[in-house]
C-alpha cells in the first residue's frame, strides 16, 4: 500500500476565540477559516461571537463586522453588496453562495465560513482565480464578426433573439458553480467547468455573433466539455438561479445537430 505524509502545515487546527462584548444578549457564533499560506503556519478555524443588535442582516455584514471592529487581518473579496458583482462567493456551511445575498437568520447555530473549495487560497477567504479567468478568456466573451456593422446603427437583435440570452447573460462569474463540481475538482486544468461552458453558450447563442462553427470547434473536446456528468451541483448551487447543466446539455445537443447535418 503507498504511504505518504501531510506537510506540518495542511493540518486544520483551532483557532481563536473572540467574544462577544461584556453586556451583548443577542449572539451570533461565526467560525471562519484563516490562513496566510506565506506564514509557514497552519491553517485555523477562529470563532468569533458578535452581538447580532449592532450587525447587518446578512453574512457579509457579519464578515465586515470582524473586520471593522474585531480583528482587521480578515482577508476576503467583496464589492457591490447586492449580489451583482459576485465578488463575496464563499462556503457557508457547506455551501457556496455569495455572502451579501444570504442572511444570517437563514442558517441555524454556528455559521461556518470558508473560502471557495479545491482552488489555492491566497489568504483567508480569497481564492486564486487566474486560472478561472483565463478559462473565461479562452472562450472569447466577446461578439465576434465578419460582416461589417451597419453604417447607421447597432447590430440589433429581435426580441425574441435577445431573450434567449436571460438565464446566460445574467451570470457573475462568481465560481460558486464550477468550484461545487466534482469533474471541475479533478480536472480543472483541461474541463473548462459550468460558469464558463454557460458563457461558451451565451455566445453560441448569440444571434449578433458569426464565429458558430469556431466556437463549437474549440468545444469538441473530450476535456473542455465532455467531463461534465450531469451531476447537477452547479445548478443547485448558483446563488443567481441560473442553470449551467442546461447550458452544457444544449451545447452538447448543438454539436449533435452539427454533426447530423
Ligand atoms: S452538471 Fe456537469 S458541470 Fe454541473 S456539477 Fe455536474 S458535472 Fe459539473
Ligand atoms: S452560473 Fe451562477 S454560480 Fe456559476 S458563475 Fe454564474 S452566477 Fe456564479
Ligand atoms: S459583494 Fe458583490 S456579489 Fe456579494
Amino acid at each position: 500500500m503507498a504511504e505518504f505524509t501531510l506537510p506540518k502545515n495542511s493540518v486544520l487546527i483551532k483557532g481563536k476565540i473572540f467574544k462577544a462584548p461584556e453586556g451583548a444578549t443577542n449572539i451570533r457564533r461565526f467560525e471562519v477559516y484563516r490562513w496566510d499560506p506565506e506564514s509557514g503556519e497552519n491553517p485555523r478555524i477562529d470563532a468569533f461571537e458578535l452581538d447580532m443588535d449592532s450587525c447587518g442582516p446578512m453574512v457579509l455584514d457579519a464578515i465586515l463586522k470582524i473586520k471593522n471592529e474585531v480583528d482587521s487581518t480578515l482577508t476576503f473579496r467583496r464589492s457591490c453588496r447586492e449580489g451583482v458583482c459576485g465578488s463575496c462567493a464563499m462556503t457557508i456551511n457547506g455551501k457556496n453562495s455569495l455572502a451579501c445575498t444570504k442572511a444570517i437568520d437563514s442558517y441555524s447555530g454556528t455559521v461556518k465560513i470558508y473560502p471557495l473549495p479545491h482552488l489555492q487560497v491566497v489568504k483567508d477567504l480569497v481564492p486564486d482565480l487566474n486560472h478561472f479567468y483565463a478559462q473565461y478568456a479562452s472562450i472569447k466573451p466577446w461578439i465576434e464578426t465578419q460582416t461589417p456593422a451597419p453604417a447607421d446603427s447597432e447590430r440589433l437583435q429581435s426580441k425574441e433573439d435577445r431573450e434567449k440570452l436571460d438565464g446566460l447573460y445574467d451570470c457573475v462569474l462568481c465560481a460558486c458553480c464550477s468550484t461545487s463540481c466534482p469533474s471541475y475538482w479533478w480536472n480543472s486544468e483541461r474541463y473548462l467547468g459550468p460558469a464558463i461552458l454557460l458563457q461558451a453558450y451565451r455566445w453560441l447563442v448569440d444571434s449578433r455573433d458569426e464565429s458558430t462553427g469556431e466556437r463549437l470547434d474549440e468545444l469538441e473536446d473530450p476535456f473542455k466539455l465532455y467531463r461534465c456528468h450531469t451531476i447537477m451541483n452547479c445548478t443547485d448551487t448558483c446563488p443567481k438561479g441560473l442553470n449551467p447543466a442546461k447550458a452544457i446539455a444544449e451545447t452538447k445537443k448543438l454539436l449533435v445537430q452539427r454533426k447530423l447535418g
